[in-house]
């Protein structure tokens, strides 16, 4: 759960080198460091800390040669010090490494390299990777094959990057369930974990599959594949991500500009070509069982999906935590898994598609990072088109991929005349209307939300409840606001409170109700219940209502009501205050909101 880079270019390289760097941080960032090279010496330079931190520490900066490696951390094996920060040097400092992933069997070849008289400098995996390759120069002399030779003998997933004193020209890189893509640009090219580390220089990229390796220069590359040694064609393709989504735009957090970006996430997921969403409806049609998985954030997406089944085309479709799936899930070939990943590259999702596969499944997926693996590992893939998410907890990836999931459900209850072309047709009217609502609404609510949100920072305890689909939207803010405040919130179908939570009510604990509009009535009536319950035992209710809700207004003690919207919508635009909401909390907390504590953006381990 790391990021890679390296460029190689005619001119200097270490500004552009950090920058890309920073552009990755978001995918680990408790240390960084770069490996540059120059008059066949290879400096390498890291600590702990962020990008910018480390770079005031060690001027990363000031460093000169026109080809480099780089990574930032996020410590799996070997805690967090600049021992174990990347890159390492091989012993006789010939090779600099970085390494994302997991080299399974590091214990016994960490054991054989300290027997031929090795010494470690770190606990990590990943510095058996520097020794094993300068052990197979001194054999053969060659710097690719002995890359090849290191690379057959470790196990586990990696996405890796190389620098030697050898060839001073090239970076050897090559990958195994751990993402690396090629960025190709004039008179330079670039490898990263994943395209924002390189979407300023060049939106020419190329995927390497696993097992692949690359040699790259400043105008050339070579892809390969370890086995055979033979040339592997790929065509490169074009990123059509604007580099401008990816700064902070006047914002001071991404995370407050990805959720004020959503009006325009909302448009770009409604202009997917009806071509692709009925693709996945006709997959899905055809599929004897619909398995949903999706983790974290994605889970709770794939919930809302469930409820839109349900609602729309009367199917049940199982639900499972991604992570859970190879537990519970027992498929055959006519069935199909649909995977959600903001990051295309979550190790648990990765999982359970293989898991899936191994049954002779379909599989198709929604993603937002093009080139990622999901998005080549599944038969179908929709592409979401939301632009770079940088801030670690997902806002508008999540909020795409349910507009998705509506688009695909509407399409199928239409062919399958669950609903009527008239119907077909207002619907989309009112998702076309939606980003002008959204958008209205973030600008004259968020002051209002703000405001409320200061009231609350001194809360350390939240439930957030309810009703139908509106369940998956609480859970999903309880963990944004577990996320971004670091605040114990727990999310739960109202009407679950009664069973066991109800004891924990006291005027300690805030309760936060997701009321639907009034004319949805069973779940209006269910959510109005829970409100009183709470309100019964004394508990603090706050509220996301819907103009002219009379009812609600009289049993809330705060709330925070909205425009009338279609019911198809109403969800997501109280789903989307909650962002704001947990957004505020967290500010007048001072908490580190777009790198939150513990967390990374890509969690691509087990
Ligand atoms: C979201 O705020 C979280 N950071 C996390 O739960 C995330 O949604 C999860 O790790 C799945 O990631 P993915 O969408 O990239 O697969």
């Amino acid at each position: 759960m790391c990021g890679i880079s390296g460029i190689v270019s005619s001119e200097n390289i270490a500004k552009d080198l950090l920058n890309s760097l920073r552009c990755l941080e978001y995918r680990g960032y408790d240390s960084c460091g770069l490996a540059v090279l120059k008059d066949k010496k290879i400096i390498v330079r890291k600590n702990i800390g962020t990008v910018d931190e480390v770079n005031a520490k060690e001027r990363l900066t000031h460093l000169m040669g026109n080809i480099g490696i780089g990574h930032t951390r996020w410590a799996t094996h070997g805690g967090v010090t600049k021992e174990n920060s990347h890159p390492h040097l091989s012993m006789n400092n010939q090779f600099a490494i970085v390494h994302n992933g997991i080299f399974s069997n590091y214990q016994e070849l960490k054991e054989e390299l300290v027997d031929k008289g090795v010494k470690f400098l770190s606990l990590t995996d990943s510095e058996v990777f520097a020794h094993l390759i300068e052990h197979a120069y001194e054999v053969c002399q060659d710097v690719e094959k002995a890359f090849i030779a290191a690379l057959q003998r470790v196990e586990g997933s990696y996405g890796v990057a190389v620098l030697s004193y050898h060839e001073p020209q090239y970076i050897f890189c090559a990958k195994k369930d751990s993402p690396l893509i090629l960025g190709l640009g004039e008179g330079r090219n670039f490898i990263a974990s994943d395209i924002n580390g390189f979407l300023e220089y060049t939106n020419k990229a190329i995927t390497l599959d696993d097992d692949d390796y690359a040699i790259v220069s400043k105008d050339k590359y070579w892809i390969k594949n370890i086995a055979t040694g033979q040339k592997v064609r790929k065509k490169p393709f074009t990123i059509e991500w604007d580099v401008e989504t990816t700064k902070k735009g006047g914002y001071r957090h991404y995370m407050l500009k990805e959720i004020f970006d959503q009006p325009h996430t909302a448009k770009q997921a409604l202009k997917i070509e009806r071509s692709r969403i009925q693709g996945l409806a006709q997959m899905i049609q055809q599929s004897q069982n619909c398995y949903l998985v999706g983790v974290g954030t994605t889970y709770y997406v794939a919930i809302v999906g469930q409820y839109l089944f349900a609602q729309f085309l009367h199917r049940h479709v199982p639900v499972i935590s991604s992570d859970e799936f190879h537990q519970t899930a027992i498929l055959s070939e006519n069935d199909m898994l649909l995977a959600i990943s903001q990051s295309g590259e979550t190790y648990d999702t990765k999982m359970a598609i293989n898991y899936a596969q191994s049954f002779d499944a379909k599989t198709a997926a929604i993603v937002n990072v093009m080139g990622s693996s999901i998005s080549m590992m599944v038969d179908q893939v929709i592409m979401q088109g939301s632009g770079p998410e940088i801030c670690v907890v997902s806002t508008k990836a999540a909020f795409s991929q349910m507009l998705i999931l509506l688009r695909v459900v509407i399409e199928v209850a239409r062919v399958q005349k669950y609903i009527t072309d008239d119907e077909y047709t207002v619907f989309y009217e009112n998702l076309n209307d939606f980003p002008t609502i959204l958008e209205a609404t973030l600008n004259e609510q968020s002051g209002f939300v703000r405001n409320i949100a200061r009231e609350a920072i001194h809360v350390h305890n939240w439930l957030f409840l309810g009703c139908g689909v509106y369940f998956p939207i609480a859970m999903e803010s309880a963990l944004k606001m577990k996320e971004v405040s670091y605040m114990h919130a727990e999310g739960m179908p109202a009407g679950f409170l009664k069973h066991g939570t109800l004891a924990m009510i006291d005027d300690k604990i805030n309760t936060v109700v997701f009321v639907p509009p009034p004319d949805q009535k069973e779940l209006y009536g269910r959510t109005l219940v829970a409100i009183e319950e709470v309100k019964a035992r004394g508990g603090t209710v706050f509220g996301f209502t819907f103009d002219e809700d009379k009812k609600s207004e009289q049993l809330l003690d705060r709330m925070i009501c909205l425009p009338k919207v279609h019911y198809l919508v109403a969800p997501l635009l109280e789903m989307v205050m909650a962002q704001l909401f947990s957004y505020y909390v967290a500010l007048d907390l001072g908490r580190n909101i777009d790198k939150p504590r513990n967390l990374a953006k890509s969690v691509t381990v087990a």
